[in-house]
């Protein structure tokens, strides 16, 4: 079974000081447990985007095996094909001082980066048959924000599952505010609030749940919800409050 050390997150995103790639640092790792899990620097430079190894084996039998594989194999190679893509024609472009093609290609880097991003943060929001508590501090702030842990479940599952069209729930930090939200994400890097920082996310482009759960969008959502990984929410969590 492979695993993603927060460096190895890092190094998959691409993403550099942006917060997403911050809200990615909550990954448990082996090296976590043993204590070296401190963040280390990025690379000097640009990073190339890649995808990341899956976190473990299966996600039975919330999602099936052949849907996880897919999505990650498929789908998510296809968002990381497509960022480094859109790098590299700006790359091209700026060299070539020819700019005729530039809104394609910064939507084209909005598009699949988001969707590199939210992805990679995918496979670490859920785990077999669920994981952990959330910390103290992120239970504090969801009393402080939702009201109680219950209330914010419900709201983060109806969200999701009233996402028009494709697109993700996702339960964030909002710095500015100081407190826990949910956003629809509509495609990739529509409706969000700048700044936050996602701790879960939940995909509901029907690439994710067709195979098992055809149209019934809100039983794969609430599938999802009874296997979160809140271990990994919870570092997450920590990181974006600077903890
Ligand atoms: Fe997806």
């Amino acid at each position: 079974m492979v695993r993603l050390s927060r460096r190895d997150v890092l190094r998959h995103i691409g993403l550099g000081g942006l917060s997403l790639a911050m809200a990615a640092t909550g990954c448990d790792t082996q090296e976590d447990e043993k204590g070296a899990h401190e963040m280390e620097p990025a690379a000097a430079g640009p990073q190339t985007y890649t995808l990341p190894d899956l976190p473990y084996e299966s996600l039975e039998p919330v999602i099936d095996d052949a849907t996880l594989a897919l999505h990650h194999d498929k789908h998510h190679a296809g968002y990381v094909k497509g960022a480094n893509a859109a790098v590299e024609a700006l790359e091209q472009a700026r060299a070539a001082g020819d700019f005729g093609l530039i809104k394609h290609w910064e939507r084209a880097l909005a598009f699949h980066g988001s969707g590199h991003a939210l992805h990679t943060l995918y496979w670490t929001s859920m785990w077999p048959e669920g994981r952990g508590e959330p910390s103290a501090d992120l239970a504090a702030a969801v009393e402080a924000s939702f009201g109680d842990h219950e209330k914010m479940l419900a709201q983060f599952a109806a969200a999701t599952k009233a996402v028009e069209a494709s697109g993700w729930g996702v339960l964030a930090w909002e710095p500015v505010g100081q407190r826990l939200i949910v956003l629809q994400a509509e495609r990739h890097q529509d409706l969000t609030v700048w700044g936050c920082v996602p701790l879960l996310v939940c995909d509901v482009w029907e690439h994710a749940y067709y195979l098992k759960y055809k149209n019934k969008r809100a039983e794969y959502v609430d599938a999802c919800m009874s296997i979160l990984d809140w271990q990994s929410a919870s570092k997450r969590f920590a990181a974006a409050k600077g903890a």
